[in-house]
């Protein structure tokens, strides 16, 4: 074979940059990870599912969800609120620099902003416009916050507060991102609807709580049985077409119990480094940011 070397050299090259694109390079970036903490909270994320939602994780692997449902939020960018609290006592000098930071306001209108603080007094606008206004304001004797808030496609379907980060998935294994969507994107389902109740019936019969809903039925979850004396305590509450016979109840297998038990753990509410906004930005009371580092990834991911 006269080319020996080289066939042996190109096999080696292109195992070789494979190794690094598929193996190293993920391991890289993601292999070190550990536990981050929340901004500006302090506490630990993320915190291990509870046992039974761990196992609930296999239900949802083995059932298939994932060709249906992706749990992966994404972002577009990051836009900052100016939040006034507190109006100070130099009245005529914080009604100027109202109307420095919001040019068509007019003076009645800036007094009238004074009551009943907080107020958000800009909206949606950059970081270098929110610091300003903060500074102009600051400045003038009144109180202002900046207010981090996440903004894109996914987060307007109300599907999450933030993009999702690689620590969501730090103790899953294995990791269920989901490609397709055929339902909605279940990152922050449990925070969106956190009753294991109106899980299992959505479960038994996704029609029964959601009218005309396309998903599956899981009924072998579950088991339809003759009801003893009162009854079991875990009997789904169904009605209309979904309600078993007279006599009959609907009550979950070990499996079900499992499996809602996952879906309400499935929350990705935390601001993080990585991905900040402020607890409560689209409206709601709440504590604002302060130490938050908006410009460390928050843009598209
Ligand atoms: C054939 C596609 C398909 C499969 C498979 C599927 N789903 Fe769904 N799912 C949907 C659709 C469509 C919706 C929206 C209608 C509804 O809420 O019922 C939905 C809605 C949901 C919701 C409510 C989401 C919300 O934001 O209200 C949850 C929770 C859910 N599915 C969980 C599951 C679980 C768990 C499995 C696996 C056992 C599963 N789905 C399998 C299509 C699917």
């Amino acid at each position: 074979m006269r080319h020996g070397a080289l066939v042996y050299l190109g096999a080696f090259f292109a195992l070789a940059l494979s190794w690094t694109g598929f193996v190293l390079t993920p391991q890289m970036q993601v292999g070190q990870m550990v536990a981050t903490n929340t901004v500006p909270a302090g506490a630990r994320y993320p915190v291990a599912r509870p046992g039974l939602a761990q196992q609930g994780l296999q239900v949802y692997r083995a059932n298939g969800c994932a060709y249906c449902h992706s749990q992966q939020v994404w972002q577009q960018g990051t836009v900052f609120d100016v939040m006034l609290t507190d109006g100070g006592t130099n009245q005529p000098g914080v009604v100027a620099a109202l109307q420095a930071v919001m040019p068509r306001l007019s003076r009645p209108e800036a007094l009238q902003l004074l009551e009943g603080l907080p107020k958000p007094v800009l909206r949606g606008v950059s970081r270098e416009e929110a610091e300003s206004a903060v500074k102009k304001l600051t400045t003038s004797g009144a109180k202002a916050t900046l207010w981090i808030e996440a903004v894109g496609p996914d987060l307007a379907r109300g599907w999450g507060k933030r993009r999702s980060v690689p620590e969501d998935f730090l103790y899953d294994y294995p990791v269920l991102l989901g490609a397709q969507r055929v339902g909605p994107d279940l990152a922050d389902v449990g925070v969106r609807q956190p009753d294991v109740g109106w899980h299992l019936r959505h479960l038994y019969a996704p029609a029964s709580v959601v009218t005309g809903s396309v998903m599956p039925g899981y009924p072998y979850l579950f088991e339809k049985r003759r009801v003893v004396g009162a009854g079991s305590a875990d009997a789904l509450a169904l009605s209309g077409d979904h309600a078993p016979e007279v006599g009959y109840e609907v009550v979950p297998k070990p499996e079900a119990k499992a499996l809602a038990a996952y879906l309400v753990s499935l929350r990705a509410d935390a601001p993080l480094f990585t991905a900040p906004f402020s607890v409560g930005a689209s409206g709601g009371p709440a504590a604002p940011a302060t130490n938050a580092a908006p410009t460390a990834g928050g843009g598209v991911p």
